[in-house]
C-alpha cells in the first residue's frame, strides 16, 4: 500500500514540479527558456542558429574551439543552412595545420572547426549536452520530454548571469557568477549589450545574444535532433496503429469462444 502511495505521489510531483531545478554543485536555480527546439515537435530556428554562429565566430572563437564539428555541416538542412559558397567563404576564417604541407593553410569545408586556442577554455562542441539545468528524470519524465535537460538554458543564463564582482586567486582572476557551480568562473564576461551587430537588425542585447549562441551550441551538440524527433514520432505512430490492429485481431480470434451460445 505504501509503495503504491509513494509511486502515486512521485507521479503527481513529476507532473506538477516547476520547470526548473537547481543546478548541481551550488549553482543558482536556472529558469526554463522557451527555445524553438524544445518539446517533442520542436526544431531549430535557422535565423537564430545563424546569429549564434556569428556570435561564436566574433566572440567565443577567440578562446573556445568546436573541434568535433565539421565546417561543412553549416550547410546541412536543419542546421544554420548556409549556402555552399558561404560555407567555403566561412571556412577561410580559420587556419588549420596541414601535416602534408607541414604548414598552416586556410581551412576548407571538409576541415573541422579549430581546437580551443586557450588551454583552460573547454571545447564547446558538446557543452550543451554535457551540462544540465534541470536534473531528472523524475516520475514520468514529462518535464524532460517538454523542456529537455536545460543545457542551452544553462549556457544562456551563465553568459548574462555575472554579478560584476571579481577576485584574484593564485594568480588567476575569477569572476562571480552564481549560475556556475562554485560561484566563481575563470571566464571574463564575454558578452555585453551590442557586442555583435546583426545584418538584419535583430535584437542584440546581452540576453538575446546569450540565447542565440546557446541555441547554436545546442545544434553543434545535437545536429540531428530533427531527424531523431521525426523517427521517434513515426515509431510511436506505428506502435499505436499496431496496438489497435492487435486489439481487433485478438477480439476476432476469441469471438467464437466468448459468444459460443
Ligand atoms: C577570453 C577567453 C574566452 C572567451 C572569449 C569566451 N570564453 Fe568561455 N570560457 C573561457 C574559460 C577560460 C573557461 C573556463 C572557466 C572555468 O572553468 O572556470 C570558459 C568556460 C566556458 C563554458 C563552460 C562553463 C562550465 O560549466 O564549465 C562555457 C559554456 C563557455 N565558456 C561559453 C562561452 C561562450 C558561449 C562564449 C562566447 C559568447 C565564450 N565562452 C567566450 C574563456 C573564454
Amino acid at each position: 500500500m505504501n509503495m503504491i502511495k509513494a509511486t502515486l505521489l512521485s507521479a503527481v510531483l513529476a507532473l506538477t514540479a516547476p520547470a526548473a531545478f537547481a543546478a548541481g554543485g551550488g549553482g543558482k536555480k536556472i529558469d526554463d527558456i522557451d527555445f524553438s527546439f524544445d518539446g517533442p515537435f520542436g526544431s531549430y530556428d535557422v535565423n537564430q542558429l545563424q546569429r549564434g554562429l556569428q556570435i561564436y565566430t566574433e566572440v567565443c572563437s577567440a578562446c573556445h574551439g568546436l573541434k568535433q564539428v565539421p565546417i561543412r555541416t553549416l550547410g546541412d538542412a536543419g542546421g544554420p543552412s548556409l549556402p555552399e559558397d558561404q560555407v567555403i567563404q566561412y571556412a577561410k576564417n580559420f587556419e588549420v595545420f596541414d601535416a602534408e604541407l607541414d604548414d598552416f593553410r586556410p581551412a576548407l569545408p571538409v576541415d573541422h572547426f579549430p581546437k580551443s586556442s586557450i588551454s583552460n577554455a573547454p571545447d564547446l562542441s558538446l557543452m550543451a549536452k554535457a551540462r544540465a539545468a534541470f536534473h531528472g528524470p523524475y516520475g514520468l519524465g514529462i518535464n524532460q520530454l517538454m523542456k529537455g535537460t536545460g543545457g542551452a538554458e544553462y549556457i544562456a543564463t551563465l553568459l548574462h548571469g555575472y554579478t560584476g564582482e571579481e577576485k584574484t586567486q593564485a594568480g588567476t582572476t575569477l569572476y562571480e557568477n552564481p549560475y556556475f557551480p562554485g560561484g566563481w568562473i575563470a571566464m571574463a564576461p564575454p558578452l555585453y549589450d551590442e557586442a555583435v551587430e546583426f545584418q538584419d537588425g535583430s535584437e542584440n542585447n546581452i540576453e538575446a545574444m546569450s540565447e542565440d549562441v546557446a541555441a547554436f551550441l545546442m545544434w553543434t551538440a545535437e545536429p540531428k535532433m530533427g531527424a531523431r524527433k521525426q523517427a521517434g514520432f513515426a515509431g510511436v505512430l506505428f506502435l499505436t496503429l499496431l496496438s489497435v490492429l492487435l486489439y481487433l485481431t485478438n477480439k476476432r480470434i476469441w469471438a467464437p469462444v466468448k459468444y459460443k451460445d
